[in-house]
């Protein structure tokens, strides 16, 4: 008989090892762990040390040895180009083979760094699985980033060598990748030795006859070669992707080969329910964590079809687009960010677009990456008649910390909450002295030491930082810098972070970063950067401005420039177009910027008078300036 979400969550508490050992039985191995768990190596302990694997095997070639070669892996979808394909695993197997004998021919060997800065094309996932092929670690880089993110990633991974396209397209607008990537070069310390570039028709790139190679051309040559998997360790790092931190040096999240497939295998099955053969669509991008784990690597361990989607959820070429792929494809269950619904909701709010489509396969709607307001939810659920499913987890964490695991069970839905926390999660809520507060009481959201299997064990060469930015100031516990509260049925409720980041359309952004960019303009004396509140993209980032005493330039030309600088230094993704000149910043006596304050009054909310502010009178003037900007704002 199928267990019980309860039985399922106490069986795991009861003996974690046995379940996660059990969990593993569904990968293959080159040589079994000697231990489930260690907790005598890494910051916080290491999950199946002694295990021999490798994730492109799992990913690929033991579906073809199973006779499941002519299934199909991957289905690519572009309105954007007018194109689509699709790999089986057969096809997939032959170019990733290519591809990992081009990568050999070019240095790359077991443990050596790949960025991968690619937009949403098969070649991009071709690319991962064939760097997982030869144990070398890919680092994706989103293609919404400018030059100089994707340099510090260089610098930091010290990357041997760069996967990219000549170009990438958004609605109106080709993105010429190469530019960037030769900037990016030129301004990193440590130099890639090669840079594979595919070609698409749109744009071509010019290539430096010294360094860079043609994509296709150089993987041609390689067509027909088998290249072995190579056994790594289960411990051993299968990609490093970099996520904002509370500075402008974005953190480096390790995943690892063994513990990473056997949660992502689970996953699948369990919460999200997706069997082989089935088709299953992360609307989202490989450059997040999004794409990795539920576009890229769960769905192919799992032996499922994955989608590989080059278009909006609006204007490519209207917001019917997703109907029309769920419809086509036969989706199972479509796993995207709030915002894509309510960017979908704004220009379709009566659903006239999906009545086009006929999506009798259609099963499910995971949402997560930000908040999910019941609003949304609640006209996702009318329209599409399927269970809507907000799930919560990070970057960091790799697959979810607390969903409704319609593989197990369906449980209640409670709007406004992502439900109970999974197996391997024992989470808490504590007071910023670090005691639990009752049921239903605000606090810190932690999880009880050891993470499971999935999770970063580290940060890339930064053990000391991955300490005291998570495990430091809840000893025994990893700090997911969100605040929430569980309520008396045991269901989680997310409400902020506790730090500088904010979710903008669903992608991760630091506020921290984007005030050290501010900053650098020779007009700025201080600025400060709060996430507002946006109806589609969920949160904005506006920054205030303080300028030096003997600026007398126009303060409109002055925000333009800035706006200018957080585009070109951090990248069109950060969103950041609205930048307000004012006198002065409140602060408190001892000097902190009151963000919070000003968050509210730009949205609108009641605020009160912080006590330890130093001038009462600065945040009238913040309201005055607000208001001429055109933001709501409430009288106190
Ligand atoms: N390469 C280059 N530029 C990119 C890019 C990429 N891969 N992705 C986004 N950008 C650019 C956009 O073109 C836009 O540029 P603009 O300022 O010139 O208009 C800017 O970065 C901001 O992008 P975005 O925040 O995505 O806004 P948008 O208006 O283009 O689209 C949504 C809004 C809601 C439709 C879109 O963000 C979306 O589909 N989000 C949900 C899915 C998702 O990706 N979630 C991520 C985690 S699950
Ligand atoms: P990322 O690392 O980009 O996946 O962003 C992780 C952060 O997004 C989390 O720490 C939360 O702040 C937020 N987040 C993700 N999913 C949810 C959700 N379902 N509800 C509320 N916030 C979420």
């Amino acid at each position: 008989m199928q267990e019980s979400y309860q039985q399922v969550y106490a069986g795991w508490k009861l003996d974690p090892e046995a379940f996660w050992r059990k969990a593993a039985q569904e990968i293959t191995w080159f040589k079994q762990p000697e231990h489930v768990f260690s907790a005598d190596d890494g910051p916080y302990g290491r999950w199946f040390v002694g295990g021999e694997t490798n994730t492109c095997y799992n990913c690929l070639d033991r579906h073809v040895a199973a006779g499941r070669g002519s299934d199909r892996a991957i289905i690519y979808d572009s309105p954007i180009t007018a194109t689509k394909s699709v790999f089986t695993y057969d096809e997939a197997l032959e170019k990733v083979n290519a591809i990992a004998a081009t990568l050999r021919q070019y240095g790359i060997a077991k443990g050596d760094r790949v960025i991968i800065y690619m937009p949403m094309v098969p070649e991009a996932i071709l690319s991962m699985l064939a760097c997982a092929r030869i144990g070398a670690v890919h680092s994706v880089v989103f293609g919404g980033f400018a030059a100089n993110e994707l340099a510090a990633r260089i610098d930091d991974s010290a990357a041997k060598l760069i996967i990219t396209a000549s170009c990438g397209l958004e609605p109106g607008r080709v993105v010429a990748y190469k530019p960037l990537v030769d900037q990016a070069i030129a301004t990193a310390s440590l130099k890639p030795r090669h840079c594979l570039v595919l070609q698409r028709a749109p744009l071509a790139a010019e290539l430096n006859p010294l360094r860079d190679l043609d994509f296709e051309v150089a993987v041609a040559r390689n067509r027909g070669a088998k290249v072995e998997c190579v056994p790594v360790k289960a411990t051993d790092p299968l990609y490093i992707l970099y996520t904002s931190g509370t500075t402008g040096q974005p953190k480096g999240v390790v995943r690892d080969n063994g513990g990473h497939m056997v949660a992502l295998h689970w996953s699948m099955g369990n919460i999200y329910g997706i069997r082989p053969g089935e088709v299953f669509w992360a609307a989202s991008d490989i450059g997040w964590v999004v794409g990795h784990s539920y576009i890229v690597y769960a769905p192919l361990l799992a032996g499922a079809t994955t989608v590989i989607f080059e278009g909006k959820p609006v204007g490519t070429p209207d917001a019917g687009a997703f109907w029309r792929v769920v419809a086509e494809h036969k989706v199972r269950a479509l796993f995207t960010a709030p915002t894509a619904f309510r960017a979908i909701r704004r220009e379709d709010s009566e659903g006239a677009l999906l009545k086009h489509h006929a999506m009798p396969d259609f099963r499910a709607l995971f949402l997560a990456g930000e908040r999910a307001d019941p609003e949304t939810l609640k006209w996702a659920e009318r329209m599409l008649g399927v269970p809507v499913i907000d799930h919560w987890w990070q970057t960091e964490t790799g697959w979810p910390v607390a969903a409704n695991p319609l593989g197990i069970e369906r449980l209640p839905i409670k709007h406004g909450s992502p439900s109970v926390p999974m197996p391997g999660y024992e989470i808490e809520i504590l007071d910023d002295a670090g005691h639990p507060v009752p049921s239903g009481t605000l606090g810190n959201i932690v999880a009880k030491l050891p993470l499971p299997p999935g999770c970063l064990p580290t940060l890339w060469n930064a053990d000391e930082r991955f300490n005291s930015a998570y495990l430091a100031e809840f000893p025994g516990y990893y700090k997911t810098a969100d605040a929430g509260y569980v309520d008396e049925d045991g269901y989680i409720f997310i409400m902020s972070r506790t730090d500088d980041i904010i979710n903008c359309a669903g992608h991760r952004l630091s506020t921290g970063a984007m005030e050290e960019v501010c900053a650098t303009h020779p007009d700025v004396a201080e600025c400060a950067v709060v996430g507002i509140a946006d109806p589609v993209k969920g949160q904005v980032p506006c920054g205030f401005l303080v300028l030096k005493k003997n600026v007398s330039r126009e303060t409109s030309v002055i925000e333009s420039e800035v706006v200018k600088l957080v585009r070109e230094e951090i990248g069109p993704v950060a969103a950041f177009k609205t930048a307000i000149t004012i006198d002065r910043l409140p602060k408190t006596r001892s000097g902190k910027i009151l963000r919070g304050t000003m968050q509210k009054i730009a949205d609108g909310l009641p605020w009160k008078m912080p006590a330890t502010i130093d001038d009462p009178a600065v945040l009238e003037e913040i309201t005055d300036a607000l208001r001429n900007r055109g933001f709501g704002s409430l009288p106190m």
